[in-house]
């Protein structure tokens, strides 16, 4: 959302903090791959093999959510093996995996319900044991990510598994309101939500560029407050529906009293100024009025439509970034804070809340907001989503109030994976609770705020980034090893995609449509070495108002939030350098690179040359030829042993520091790794 730069620094200050305190608390991980990483895994000796007479047994309490779970589970490993296998439990004493449950689950998820389970695999059969269903689904896609191929088919390794989460809540936010993302994106991204066991789906279902749920009590809220794109009520319950057949919950929020432009297109009464509204960004904007007994009327009604419509126990009702420029100007809204004793327009909010929280109540929903809702006023039983800050975690719950954790997990900041996964619930002014208040942190929620995502970008922009986010809230807090989450989250990363996300094969149709051509292979070399400018900095270079509606159909938008293959020379270089130079599988690696990288420009300047979409990343092309030349001198040098000359160090060093400013709102990721090569090539080195 738009945040104030201030806020954002001391976000950034705040997260750089809480990634030195984390490092350095590496602990060696079994080499397993998956993600995240169960809490106990022992390993054993030998595999299971997979082939066609696989089959599964069920015992104890029979639940459709596993059944269904079964089936899903089947369709996908026979597609991954290619056998066509038995899509239903047998009666048999000796399955190949054997599924005990104890007991059923909840008609409606509750927060909290049992989801572990334990997963031993021999050589001659496997068994997954749960009380809960959603244990068994969990052991299930644990199961799964296990499978690997072999010589003689298809084998997972024998091991030991006890699992459990760290903490109940683990979700994902995506906002539908910026940009609405239809159902069938939603639901890959529940797929992929359930393959790393993430268990909520935080909807932004309104804000002030759209309202996206039909409502038959106020319908000019989708029908005017949209641009036609909105949920039907069936829709929503179609997507719950599948949510909870995979262990996740959906969380409704309707932002208020900020961000809620678009109520205000079809009830105007509902603002603290005057209309006429509008959902565009030419339009005024406002945000509700809570000193109209009116406003409660209608809240009262709307809210309890939508608390039949989503049966979580937790309703999100937004209340962050207020802007108080609007009650400050209203008269009437100024009297009615003298009038009530209120000091200001925090005092205000409190009131508005309050009243909300006791219209919650009575449809039978606990309040959840951002963390500007924190008051004294509230009943400790509403939740805050910090935001801001681990530090208003920490504070709501030594006041005795739940919380989750946004902060550091705002996945539209386009950071890397490694920043958000040193992101801890725990750490900052949280590891000081008390044995009675750490409870109260329930878990964190990733932030995908979409207002520079559509449908067609959605799934990159969330995965596999949230994969280790995930793998943060559900892991034990001490599996920290950076090398063992990249190495898992790349393994992931293709099997989420052959689930049915596109964020890593999306962005291929989008190059074709760019270069308007069949041969994409130079733009991809550019491509995979770029990623989006960090923060806000897009929105901050935006000129004039900033247009919801525009097309996001440049490199930017094609390109990963976080680059595999630079980090691949990163720590290709790292290891050249560190082994004095002698490396030489690191140095032919680095050489290739280079010299692919040096006659790139060459063959795609002529494709940027006639694209009125791409001539603006034709800098970013000549700086990384440049980039190549001046690497594979360094490299001769050092293979030579000869310092690079001086004054070609000072002028390659400028071409680094030029090459290290933005361009089209992108960054070129392999520049520090260059600039080392250069640095190195001074010749402070022993001879080999
Ligand atoms: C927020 O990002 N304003 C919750």
């Amino acid at each position: 959302m738009l945040r104030s730069m201030d806020t954002m620094r001391t976000l950034l200050f705040v997260s750089v903090l809480v990634l030195l305190a984390t490092l350095g608390a590496a602990q060696p991980q079994p080499p397993l791959n998956v993600m995240p990483m169960p809490s106990v895994v022992q390993l054993g000796a030998g595999q299971l093999a997979i082939d066609r007479s696989f089959s599964i047994a069920i015992t104890g309490f029979r639940d459709p959510t596993v059944e269904r779970g079964v089936q899903r589970f089947v369709a996908q490993l026979s597609q991954e093996t290619g056998m066509l296998l038995k899509n239903k439990s047998v009666e048999s004493a000796n399955p190949s995996l054997l599924i005990h449950l104890e007991h059923g689950r909840q008609e409606v998820q509750r927060l909290g319900e049992d989801e572990s389970y334990e997963l031993t695999i021999g050589e001659s059969g496997a068994k997954l044991n749960a009380s809960n269903p959603l244990g068994v689904l969990h052991g299930l896609q644990t199961f799964l990510q296990l499978v690997e191929p072999g010589m003689n088919g298809f084998t997972v390794p024998a091991a030991t598994i006890k699992d459990q989460p760290r903490f109940a809540w683990r979700g994902l936010l995506i906002d539908v309101g910026r940009h609405f993302i239809p159902v069938d994106v939603l639901k890959r991204n529940l797929d992929g939500m359930a393959a790393v066991k993430m268990n909520v789906l935080h909807l932004h279902l309104s804000d002030d560029q759209g309202f996206r749920v039909e409502t038959k009590k106020f319908p000019k809220l989708h029908e005017m407050g949209s641009d036609g794109l909105y949920y039907t009520q069936d829709e929503i319950r179609g997507l719950i529906s599948y949510a909870y057949d995979r262990g996740i919950r959906v969380l409704p929020e309707f932002d208020t009293p900020g961000h809620s432009g678009s109520w205000f297109v079809g009830y105007p009464e509902l603002a603290s100024s005057p209309g006429p509204f509008k959902v565009d960004p030419e339009g005024p904007d406002s945000v509700t009025d809570p000193t109209r007994e009116e406003t409660y009327k209608f809240l009262d009604k709307f809210l309890g439509e939508m608390a039949k419509l989503f049966p979580d126990a937790y309703f999100h009702i937004g209340g962050d970034e207020v802007n108080g420029q609007h009650w400050d100007k209203n008269p009437k809204i100024q009297a009615f804070i003298h009038s009530h004793g209120m000091k200001n327009n925090q005092d205000l909010q409190a009131y508005f809340n309050q009243r909300l929280q006791k219209i919650l109540a009575k449809h039978h929903k606990v309040m959840i907001g951002w963390d500007e809702i924190l008051h004294p006023e509230l009943p400790k039983t509403i939740v805050i989503q910090s935001w801001r800050g681990q530090e208003s975690l920490a504070a709501a719950a030594k006041q005795g109030y739940s919380g989750l954790l946004s902060f550091g997990y705002y996945i539209d900041l386009m950071w890397p994976a490694s920043r958000h996964y040193a992101v801890d619930p725990m750490s900052g002014a949280a590891a000081t609770l008390s044995p009675e208040e750490k409870p109260r942190i329930l878990g964190g929620e990733a932030c995908m705020w979409t207002e520079w995502v559509t449908p067609e970008i959605l799934d990159s922009r969330v995965w596999p980034r949230t994969a280790a986010i995930a793998e943060r809230l559900w892991s034990p807090q001490a599996t920290q090893d950076l090398n063992s989450m990249y190495a898992r989250l790349e393994e992931l990363s293709w099997r989420l995609d052959w689930l049915g996300l596109t964020h890593r094969t999306g962005r291929f149709q989008m190059l074709h449509r760019m270069t308007g051509t069949y041969d994409i292979a130079a733009l991809r070399t550019l491509a995979d070495v770029v990623e989006p400018v960090k923060d806000y900095a897009r929105m901050d270079s935006v000129k004039g108002p900033w247009d919801f509606r525009a097309p996001l159909n440049h490199l930017i938008d094609a390109v990963s939030p976080e680059s595999d293959a630079a980090r691949h020379f990163s720590a290709q270089v790292e290891a050249y350098i560190q082994s004095g130079y002698k490396d030489q599988a690191a140095e032919s690696q680095i050489r290739a690179l280079l010299t692919t990288w040096r006659d790139n420009d060459t063959k795609l300047h002529p494709v940027l040359n006639q694209s009125l979409l791409l001539n603006e990343v034709a800098p970013l092309s000549q700086d990384l030829s440049a980039l190549g030349v001046a690497g594979l001198h360094a490299l001769d040098d050092l293979d030579k042993s000869e310092p690079s000359p001086e004054s070609w160090r000072t002028e390659q060093l400028a071409l680094v520091e030029r090459a290290k400013t933005p361009k089209a709102n992108l960054l070129l990721m392999v520049v520090v790794p260059v600039q080392q090569l250069i640095e190195s090539s001074a010749g402070q080195r022993p001879k080999s």
